[in-house]
């Protein structure tokens, strides 16, 4: 089914009417969705495209990778002509007639590009071979129950056709490079380029390799290497160097890094071209080198505002800005399309750019906004003239006082309707679309944000995934294009993922609860009724967030409150958490006042120690499935962080009350669970510091490479940005992780830390000397940000049988 406005949907109307509808509805708005929507989605790659022929080499590659034995079982064939798909894009599973097709193929998979044909083996291999497919890092692939080469299953009739109901599926945040691809090798990268096509993403950012080419462009403006020196960020900060938000942070970067991160990007633009994807590029935002303003003295460069350092110091903070109104602006963004093409090639007509994010306008005059929107347009179309502008619509949501209708809509009309795709970056949440009358007629793309800081929390909001697209997308007027996935980081909640990527192909609501039936089964090679009953347990606790609460994880143990306890009032009650009902689970926490942090609870934990328990009770069927031990793991360590919180909260108190005694017990308590929790992580690959140091360090060539790298691997998910000696960095913690090696190295020692000072504090009768504990802390911090421990990568201990006696030790009721 393909989004038509709603006229066409009232066949039964008399003529006249239909007629009327057509008259008063907004041209606009119809060439926006619709079909011209399809007609955009041909017109979007540039002339490097893959032939069919090579595509169908793509998906076959893909094929060899993920079931080497099966390699001869599939036939997959590009629908070149339209004769199965017509003018949009689908996929048709079929059987090989009389199974004796070529080298033995049974199932034949045709499909509009590469990437169709992946979606329609992925969906082959869930519906009728129960299998499963998640990142490695959450368990990775349960495959175990497709049948033999020679006895796949047959599919009923002519086969099964699905169509897209909407030409794309984005994926990626513009910062996901920095908190999870950042060291990744090739061989990373192609698993991830596969698994977008087996999801049907055929809208990837293609940011990787950028700084390369700035090097060539601002050389061209007579800017030299050691000029970009303090311009760029080191390699786990290139995201906020990109937007201007920092410069220097964690660099500067040696040409190696420059090299080797160019030659990457070539190859994943190759094979994200072989498969038929439109890789989106970035373009020139009027972000520049320092020397910039005295290279061109009359060019019109403003200093941006402080953005998060503790105390404006200039080495980081306050990037230049090449205003878009200055002829030198298209210059520049000109010259850095056209070297991109000149390196890559003429992949795409789709590039991001997001100027006015976190930085506003300096007037809201809409003519002036207006002017800046063309401006921007125009350097990009400059360099390409079919050029396609996409933005993120975040400013809208995170500026909404300065976004008003007139300003948004200056800036949205400032191009062409169809020369501009916006992200509607956070729908799962706060949809823009609903309120700004389909973001006034400008194609958008519907987008689950779900993720900050690749923080590592199960959190989802599955009723909205699997309504909010189908809603957006039949709503009157509707401009929505696509579907779409922006997560800061990857690798986490599986399940919200892996419906997140099926709704590119559903064209009606999902039912939730049957689906995880089959989800859970196929996850896990069996079903079985634990697991299922599990499962609706967490789908009406943890998977269904209602509070509109962002989920950044705040749970104590990853962001240690930085503060005086005598500086909070807080309310002893009755036991809170564990036993709360249901009514009130929302805002346990609101009983406390004054500045100390609110962890985000959104469920009864009574009810998530209950799914625990079920996935325990089915322990000794799984204790081989990789994908049911990663789960397990995530769901002990969730309801042990939560119980962390409340102990903590009970130690404050009793502090508070000066009752020595008390606050020792619950301190110990407290630094108990983190050890704990630090052991039952050890047992699994996935949730390893090891893995992250190591992989950066393997990038490096010089000794200075692997201590700058090692160092800005291990800032970014602590400390992250600058700290003074007694104030932490305002970022502290936001990219934190329950990684094992971080709990017992870094966690441990603040909370125990801390914990002593507030003793001391009551032995002494004097106050707890936070500036104390802060010097403390923070000198401890930069150390082991630039400490050379080696970390475990692979995991020890049986994870099953830890998780039950932890389950004994702390939750059993
Ligand atoms: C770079 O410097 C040279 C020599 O001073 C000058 O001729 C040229 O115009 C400069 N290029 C740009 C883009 O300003
Ligand atoms: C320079 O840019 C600022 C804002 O970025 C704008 O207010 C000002 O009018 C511009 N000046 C000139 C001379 O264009
Ligand atoms: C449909 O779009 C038109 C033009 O943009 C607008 O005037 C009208 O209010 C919209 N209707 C709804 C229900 O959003
Ligand atoms: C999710 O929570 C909302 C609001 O509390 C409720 O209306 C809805 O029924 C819940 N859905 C599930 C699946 O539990
Ligand atoms: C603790 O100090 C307070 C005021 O500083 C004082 O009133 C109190 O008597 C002291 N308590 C003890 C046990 O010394």
């Amino acid at each position: 089914m393909r989004p038509s406005p709603p006229r066409r949907l009232s066949l039964a109307a008399p003529f006249l009417i239909l007629l009327l509808l057509t008259l008063l509805s907004p041209p606009r708005a119809a060439a926006a969705g619709g079909s011209s929507a399809w007609v955009a989605l041909r017109g979007a790659a540039g002339s490097r495209k893959a032939s069919p022929a090579e595509q169908e080499g793509a998906a076959a590659g893909l094929l060899r990778r993920l079931l080497p034995f099966h390699s001869g079982s599939f036939s997959f064939q590009i629908d070149s002509k339209g004769g199965v798909c017509g003018q949009s894009s689908c996929f048709r599973i079929s059987n090989v007639v009389d199974g004796s097709g070529k080298g033995g193929a049974e199932i034949l998979i045709q499909g509009t590009t590469a990437v169709e044909l992946a979606s329609g083996l992925h969906w082959y291999l869930k519906y009728w071979c129960g299998a499963h497919i998640s990142w490695d890092k959450t368990g990775g692939a349960q495959l175990a129950s497709i049948p033999s080469p020679g006895s796949l299953p047959r599919v009923q009739g002519k086969g099964v056709k699905i169509e897209r109901p909407v030409p794309w599926n984005y994926y990626q945040n513009v910062v996901t490079s920095s908190y999870s691809f950042v060291w990744w090798d090739w061989k990373r990268w192609e698993k991830e380029i596969d698994w977008m096509a087996l999801q049907g993403i055929n809208l990837p950012l293609a940011f990787t390799g950028q700084e390369s080419i700035w090097q060539k462009v601002f050389k061209s403006f007579n800017v030299t290497d050691r000029d970009l020196d303090d311009f760029f960020g080191g390699p786990a900060f290139l995201a906020w160097a990109r937007m201007g938000n920092l410069h220097g942070w964690g660099g500067p970067l040696s040409q190696n890094w420059l090299d080797q991160q160019l030659a990457l990007q070539k190859k994943i633009l190759s094979r994200m071209i072989e498969l038929g994807m439109v890789p989106v590029l970035p373009s020139f935002s009027g972000n520049v080198p320092a020397i910039f303003a005295k290279l061109f003295p009359s060019a019109n460069i403003t200093r941006l505002g402080d953005w998060n350092t503790v105390d404006a110091n200039p080495k980081w903070c306050c990037t230049y800005l090449l205003d878009p109104s200055d002829s030198l602006f298209i210059d520049v963004g000109q010259a850095f399309i056209r070297q991109q093409i000149k390196e890559y090639g003429d992949v795409t007509n789709i590039y991001n750019c997001d100027t006015f994010n976190e930085n506003t306008p300096p007037t809201d005059e809409p003519a002036y906004i207006s002017s800046l929107g063309s401006a921007i347009y125009e350097a990009m179309s400059r360099g390409n003239k079919n050029a396609v502008w996409l933005m993120q619509g975040w400013l809208f949501y995170s500026d909404a006082a300065f976004w008003k209708e007139p300003q948004m809509k200056a800036l949205l009309h400032s191009v062409p309707i169809g020369k501009m795709i916006v992200l509607d970056l956070f729908a799962d949440v706060k949809p823009i679309w609903k309120v700004s009358s389909q973001f006034y007629g400008v194609p958008y793309i519907w987008c689950m944000l779900h993720n900050f800081g690749g923080n590592i929390e199960m959190y989802g909001i599955l009723d909205s995934i699997s309504s909010g697209p189908i809603d957006a997308r039949t709503s009157y007027n509707s401009t929505m294009i696509g579907v779409g996935m922006c997560m800061e980081g990857i690798e986490h909640n599986p399940v919200v993922y892996e419906l997140m990527s099926e709704m590119a192909f559903h064209n009606k609501k999902v039912e939730v609860e049957d689906w995880l039936k089959t989800y859970s089964c196929r996850r896990y090679g069996q079903a079985n009724a634990d697991i299922e009953k599990a499962w609706r347990y967490l789908y009406h606790t943890i998977y269904n967030c209602t509070d509109g609460i962002a989920d950044h994880n705040k749970d104590y143990i990853v962001e240690f409150p930085d503060i005086s306890p005598s500086s909070v009032t807080y309310q002893v009650s009755k036991r809170r958490g564990m036993s709360i009902t249901r009514n009130h689970r929302r805002f346990f926490l609101s009983e406390v006042s004054g500045i100390l942090p609110q962890p985000h609870l959104w469920y009864s934990t009574k009810e998530a120690v209950k799914a625990l328990e079920l996935f325990l009770d089915a322990g000794s069927t799984f204790s081989e499935s990789l994908t049911y031990r990663y789960d397990l793991v995530d769901l002990t360590r969730q309801c042990l962080s939560k119980l962390a919180n409340e102990v903590y909260l009970d130690a404050i108190s009793l502090y508070q009350k000066k009752d020595s005694h008390g606050l020792n017990a619950h301190a110990r308590k407290f630094l108990e669970i983190i050890v704990d929790i630090d052991t039952l992580l050890a047992a699994d690959d996935n949730f390893l510091l090891g893995p992250w140091l190591e992989s950066a360090k393997s990038l490096a060539i010089t000794e200075k490479e692997r201590q700058q790298y090692e160092w800005n691997a291990r800032t970014q998910v602590t400390m992250w940005y600058d700290n003074t000696e007694t104030e932490q960095s305002k970022l502290h913690d936001y990219a934190n992780k329950f990684w094992s090696g971080l709990l017992k190295s870094y966690y441990l020692p603040r909370a125990s830390k801390y914990f002593a000072y507030l003793t001391r504090s009551l032995q002494e009768n004097r106050s707890f000397q936070l500036e104390e504990w802060r010097k403390d802390w923070i000198s401890y911090s930069n150390e082991w940000q630039s400490g050379k421990e080696v970390y475990a990568v692979k995991a020890t201990g049986d994870a099953l049988a830890i998780a039950r006696s932890l389950y004994r030790k702390y939750l059993r009721p």
